[in-house]
């Protein structure tokens, strides 16, 4: 028996990353999950997991970032499997960039994704529940750079700040429906997308970091996604409008000092993200 025998969590970006470990965790809790991603190959990855513990998986296309693709995706949910219990807004991208350079386009994409995504996907999900009447769970991901910023990572960090205030609000006007809304600020996750920030493991940029953290590594998709499973079960009832950093003590850590080599390390991993970032491009500019 799992804490959430029985119940649907619609997870979004649950292709890939800290989206996929959260899958797998809440499945074995005892969910069935929907997968709303633009990457349908990551998605079904994610369902095949999802199956082999026996529960239900749904594969939907959804571009967080479309009105209408995420109103689709929230309604194949409910019609598929049945409930919805559980909703994941975690889909999100990072564009670096200086004040100097950073283009409207990454800008805006940023924006689209991190910002008005996650109030699309809210909005879609919380609709649904006061609908069935069975109150809820909502989950946003935030960041610890909605706190903590700097040279190249302000924008991001302004969507991640956003949607820290965005969930106090939402706190607010549906906690009289029984739904709870939490924000979570991970730490560097190992993932793809902070693979362009920390590198390999055993390289330099990577191993700086976890001498740097108090918990003495990178967080894993697992560690979150124990997060997000406490905040969906009976133990987080009485918790909303919160922000939960989980970050092995990184916040409060000091920088080192500025050493030129893991610079050049760290620009070549930022490169090879931008070449990842190209690949998923189309998809992103399709809504
Ligand atoms: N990894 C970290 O260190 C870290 C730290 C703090 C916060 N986060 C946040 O966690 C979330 C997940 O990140 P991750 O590290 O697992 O990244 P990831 O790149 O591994 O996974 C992101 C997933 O989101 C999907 N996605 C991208 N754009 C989308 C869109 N428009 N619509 C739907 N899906 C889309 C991608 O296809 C991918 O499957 C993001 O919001 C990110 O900002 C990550």
């Amino acid at each position: 028996m799992g804490n959430l025998d029985g119940q649907v969590a619609f997870i979004t970006g649950a292709g890939s990353g800290i989206g996929r470990g959260t899958a797998e965790r809440l499945a074995r809790e005892g969910a069935n999950i929907c997968i709303a991603d633009i990457d349908m190959d990551g998605g079904e990855h994610t369902a095949s997991t999802v199956r082999e513990f026996g529960r239900e998986a749904l594969v939907v296309p959804c571009n967080v970032a479309s009105i209408e693709q995420v109103q689709e995706a929230i309604a194949k949910c409910v019609s598929g499997l049945g409930r919805l219990d559980v909703a994941v807004a975690n889909a999100g991208i990072g564009r670096g960039g200086t004040v100097l350079e950073m283009s409207l386009k990454d800008w805006q994409d940023q924006v689209d994704i991190n910002l008005t995504g996650v109030f699309l996907t809210v909005q879609a999900a919380a609709r649904e529940m006061v609908r069935l009447g069975n109150g809820g769970r909502i989950i946003c991901m935030a960041s610890l750079a909605a706190e903590v910023t700097g040279a190249m990572s302000w924008s991001y960090s302004a969507t991640k700040a956003g949607v820290r205030m965005m969930v106090r609000g939402w706190a607010q006007e549906l906690g009289q429906y029984g739904i709870t809304v939490n924000a979570i600020g991970p730490g560097v996750i190992d993932t793809p997308l902070a693979h362009g920030l920390a590198g390999d493991e055993g390289g330099p940029i990577r191993t700086a970091l976890e001498r740097r953290t108090p918990a003495g590594r990178a967080g894993r998709p697992a560690d979150i996604a124990g997060l997000i499973a406490f905040l969906s079960g009976p133990d987080a009832a009485f918790m909303t409008g919160s922000y939960l950093i989980m970050d092995g003590g990184l916040r409060d850590a000091r920088s080192p000092e500025l050493n030129p080599q893991l610079e050049e390390e760290r620009m070549r991993h930022m490169a090879a993200a931008v070449e990842r970032r190209q690949k998923l491009q189309p998809l992103i500019d399709a809504r």
